[in-house]
């Protein structure tokens, strides 16, 4: 159907005034006056809808073309409004799709809660417009940051025999159900569709180390799985996960390069979403754009994880759980050091080695390792990163003291005995990353069908 976007009509508006122009979209809202009927048009292709003015004196057949919902035809001629910018003087309609009278979108302003409760629907409204638009300047700013930066993309397996983190967290692939004439587990998999135990990534790490380790600096871009139970805001059984890995580079250059690529992300989405930018900064969060300009201005803070245990002991403030050495940081503590202590996004650096994977480089003090968790106001932890053990004794020592099974890790092993190097790397959650920069508050509003423990 020869038509024009709703955004392109708006962007080059000038040239088409007092000209036909053709648009396709749905039915937002529409209201009647005596002599003249309005409907706000919107094709998705930008926030703003285009305003159609039908005179109903004309021959124009509006039976069933105002409903909300429905999806239109529309040509007519582009004239400047005061009121509008631009809008369009109906000469003909077609109506493309009737909509039933029980569309849920029939009010301006649902709650997120409600539109959780139709996913199908819900991008057909301003706030997931808004957001998955973000979405897709965010996905393109993270490529173009590596790809000036001369970093390779490369798109590492789904299905995995590894479990990276080591979690247990591992959604398991199989073709067959579990038959009584196995004997044992591992004949059951050895008679599954790969011969062994597979299942779906929770980390692209170990392939990107090993890409890295000849490619010298790639990323990975991909969904990534984890069968965790933590109902929350921030958790999802299906996330994209941003996994860069730098070879020849240490923890302390791990952080600068995530500092940039953190503030350069912003800035690009700032600069390329405006509306949509301060649509959030108006009904989500409000002073959202200022506080990004301001992140993108000021330093991170750089924290020793022992330092944070001081701070969190001394502070005077009730937490639920103490923090104490030794234990991870609860979200409560790590909301106290970025929403009340610092008010930025915070470095919190060397990590008690017991609490963390195995392919850390194991610090000179032999209780901590290089590993880094940037933590945000509003979210807590958007990235998790360390510098790796390149060592190859050490490494063999960290992972049998986590009891692993080396024979699953071969490869991965190899790559610390075949030219090893130092080398770094970390995971960027995206839509953690999305909650941030929206100040969207629940996880499952980031993702366009959100799949979390028990709910698919
Ligand atoms: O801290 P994590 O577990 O680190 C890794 O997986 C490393 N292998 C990354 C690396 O060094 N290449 O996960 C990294 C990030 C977290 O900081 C968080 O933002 C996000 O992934 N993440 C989740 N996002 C949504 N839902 C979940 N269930 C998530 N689990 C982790
Ligand atoms: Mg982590």
């Amino acid at each position: 159907m020869k038509h024009i976007d709703i955004r392109k009509l708006f962007e080059t508006a000038e040239q088409f005034v007092g000209k036909q122009v053709t648009v396709c979209g749905w039915v937002r809202t529409a209201r009647d006056s005596k002599n003249v009927a309005f409907i706000e048009l919107n094709d998705g292709t930008c926030l703003a809808n285009i305003q159609i003015i039908i005179d109903k004196e004309s021959e124009i057949d509006l039976k069933d073309a105002t409903m909300s919902g429905t999806s239109l035809c529309v040509s007519g001629t582009l004239v400047a409004s005061e009121r509008n910018g631009y809008e369009i003087t109906c000469e003909s309609l077609t109506v493309l799709g009737t909509c039933a009278p029980d569309y849920p979108l029939q009010k301006k302003r649902h709650s997120p809660e409600f539109l959780r409760t139709i996913p199908h629907l819900r991008v057909r409204t301003r706030y997931f417009e808004a957001l998955f638009a973000v979405r897709d300047q965010l996905a393109h700013s993270i490529h173009e940051y590596f790809h000036k930066n001369g970093y390779r993309y490369v798109q590492p397996p789904i299905i995995t025999g590894s479990d990276c983190e080591g979690a247990g967290e591992m959604f398991r692939v199989t073709t067959h159900g579990w038959k009584s004439d196995f004997e044992t587990e591992e004949e059951y998999y050895e008679n599954d569709f790969f011969g062994k135990k597979a299942g779906l990534t929770v980390s692209a790490q170990l392939e990107g180390e090993m890409a890295a380790m000849g490619l010298g600096k790639i990323y990975t871009f991909g969904p990534t799985f984890r069968a965790e139970h933590s109902n929350t805001v921030r958790h999802a059984a299906e996330f994209w996960h941003v996994e860069p890995e730098v070879c020849f580079t240490d923890i302390n250059e791990l952080i600068e390069i995530i500092e940039d690529f953190i503030k350069y992300i912003i800035k690009d989405v700032l600069d390329n979403c405006p509306d949509e930018m301060k649509f959030f900064d108006t009904w989500v969060e409000k002073g959202l754009i200022e506080k990004l300009n301001g992140v993108i201005s000021s330093d991170f803070v750089k924290l020793d994880y022992t330092e944070a245990i001081k701070i969190l002991e001394t502070c005077g403030k009730e937490f639920k759980y103490s923090a104490k050495w030794g234990d991870d940081l609860q979200t409560e503590h790590e909301k106290y050091l970025t929403d009340e202590h610092f008010k930025k996004p915070v470095f919190v650096v060397n990590y008690p080695k017991d609490i963390k994977s195995f392919y850390m480089k194991q610090n000179p003090d032999g209780k901590t390792v290089a590993a880094t968790d940037l933590l945000v106001p509003g979210i807590g932890e958007i990235i998790g990163g360390s510098e790796r053990e390149a060592d190859l004794d050490k490494l063999l020592a960290a992972m049998n003291a986590k009891g692993m099974d080396l024979s699953s890790y071969g490869n991965y092993i190899d790559t610390r005995r075949y030219g090893s190097v130092e080398h770094s790397g970390f995971g960027l959650g995206f839509e953690r990353a999305l909650m941030y920069l929206t100040g969207v508050s629940n996880i499952r509003d980031t993702l366009l069908f959100p799949r979390t423990v028990g709910s698919l």
